[in-house]
């Protein structure tokens, strides 16, 4: 960072808290409301300091600019939250587990399509393998396939990797852990690397949400949680009937349990909180 940079060289006026939040809305949907200046600000500032650029208005005009594309993704990273678990939010998984696959198998299905749209670092996907794996390991031949996408190229790097610290895997239980996990030793930390009869199950590929999708499906269950959380009502309407058509009859859709399709126009069969079937 340039010594010289002082806090008004930092400071963020309303017309460029606009400029940035309407270029990010119009990339990935994320609707940056005016509570979340001080967000803005500071991730700028970071952002500020860690490249050559004098204040926040040259920053800007770079990272909105067509050569500032890379800088402008990473501003997006800084921005958006990543925020994921092995098993989170466990009753859905529960779900699939009792309810939902048994149904599916004994109607003698044998290929499963499963999307997690919005994957961030590899958790939910690799949770989806292991449940799947634990539900459909009796049926031999069953064709399981789980496509995990995500908007930020270097979230999925990591999902990819599949590298895990040893606190982020206490969710798994021991066997679990060793069926799934081999452990191993980087730079003097514990970590738990995903065994290839996880990895196998699963593609890992770079999405926007809001763009168009090079697939039609039909998926049986499509996982979008904790991401439509940052879009506004229009958005998220347009979203969920967007995976309404992806999903094949009797299909499944769960999103996060913090967010609602109280308000959207949808044609849904409600099953629990979060929890969606399409008819
Ligand atoms: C909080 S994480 C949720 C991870 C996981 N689904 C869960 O519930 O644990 C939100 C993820 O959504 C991704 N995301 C945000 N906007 C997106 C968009 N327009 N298209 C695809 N992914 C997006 C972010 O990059 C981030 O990795």
């Amino acid at each position: 960072m340039s010594p010289f940079i002082t806090e008004s060289d930092l400071s963020l006026t309303e017309e460029q808290f606009i400029q940035v939040s309407n270029a990010i809305y119009n990339h990935c949907g994320i609707n940056l409301h005016d509570g979340k200046k001080t967000l803005v600000r500071a991730r700028l500032a970071k952002r500020l300091r860690q490249s050559d650029f004098s204040n926040v208005s040259e920053y800007i005009d770079f990272a909105l600019s067509a050569e500032g594309n890379k800088e402008f993704h990473s501003l997006v990273d800084s921005i958006s939250t990543n925020l994921t678990s092995f098993f989170r939010e466990k009753v859905h998984f529960d779900y699939l587990k009792n309810n939902f696959l048994p149904q599916l198998l004994s109607s003698g299905k044998n290929s499963i399509r499963v999307w997690s749209a919005g994957c961030s670092s590899g958790e939910e996907p690799y949770t989806l393998a292991i449940t799947l794996l634990e539900t459909c390991g009796d049926y031999s031949g069953c064709d399981i396939k789980i496509l995990a996408t995500d908007v930020s190229r270097e979230i999925l790097d990591r999902a990819r990797h599949g590298t895990y610290e040893k606190k982020k895997v206490a969710p798994l239980n021991p066997q679990q852990r060793q069926q799934y996990l081999v452990p191993n030793v980087i730079e003097g930390h514990k970590v738990y690397q995903v065994k290839n009869n996880l990895r196998n199950l699963i593609r890992f590929n770079y999405l926007n949400l809001m763009e168009q999708w090079p697939f039609r499906g039909p998926f049986d269950v499509i996982f979008c949680r904790n991401v439509m959380i940052y879009f506004d009502k229009p958005t998220q309407e347009k979203l969920i009937n967007r995976f309404y058509d992806c999903l094949a009859p009797g299909g499944l859709l769960c999103i996060g349990h913090s967010e609602s399709l109280t308000g959207i126009n949808h044609k849904y069969r409600y099953v629990l909180p979060a929890t969606y079937l399409k008819p």
